[in-house]
């Protein structure tokens, strides 16, 4: 099984809006908002958002949106995992830890010495994935979400 990202584009665009998670996962907005979100930021800093779809081998599994901007002053605003799921009839086969591990890469590959995340406690299994691929907890919150960081 090979996992690559792929810039969402006008191709699978319509599929990428059709992915979801179930309903006791309520730890990520809706794909449709996650990419209205990027053209938003996007139309400010061009090229800041970055939404990929995740396929395993040819399926298309889930969707991961990074925000990517080494010019962003403060270094704490440079890069980072926004938005990460994988299907609700995709998950647990692996799939999202094999994604996490090729967007590491990728932030690694562009230059990045840090990646920041957050997510809510009761994300068990994010926590999990996210602990388990190098996060650690930084003791600092985003609203109710805890901030996570990857030093590269
Ligand atoms: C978090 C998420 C992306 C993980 O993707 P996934 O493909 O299901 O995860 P994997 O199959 O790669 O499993 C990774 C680890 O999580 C564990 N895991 C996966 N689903 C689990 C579940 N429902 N319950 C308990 N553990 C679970 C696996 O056992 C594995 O742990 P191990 O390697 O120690 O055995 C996925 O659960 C998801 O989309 N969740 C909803 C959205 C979300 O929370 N996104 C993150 C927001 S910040």
């Amino acid at each position: 099984m090979r996992i690559t990202l792929t810039p969402v584009n006008d191709e699978n665009r319509e599929a990428v809006l059709k992915l979801s998670v179930r309903e006791d996962q309520p730890f990520v907005a809706p794909n449709s908002r996650s990419l209205e979100q990027a053209d938003e930021l996007n139309a400010e800093h061009p090229g800041a958002a970055r939404p990929f779809a995740i396929y395993a081998d040819d399926k298309l599994v889930g969707f991961i949106q990074i925000v990517f901007a080494p010019e962003a002053e403060d270094p704490d605003d440079r890069y980072w995992i926004w938005r990460y799921m994988i299907d609700k009839d995709e998950q647990g086969k692996g799939y999202g830890q094999a994604a996490l591990e090729e967007i590491i890469k990728y932030f690694r590959d562009g230059g990045a010495d840090n990646i920041y995340l957050s997510t809510e406690p009761e994300n068990v299994v994010g926590l999990h994935v996210y602990h388990k691929a190098g996060f650690k907890d930084t003791g600092e919150m985003n609203d109710d979400e805890m901030i996570l960081l990857l030093k590269l």
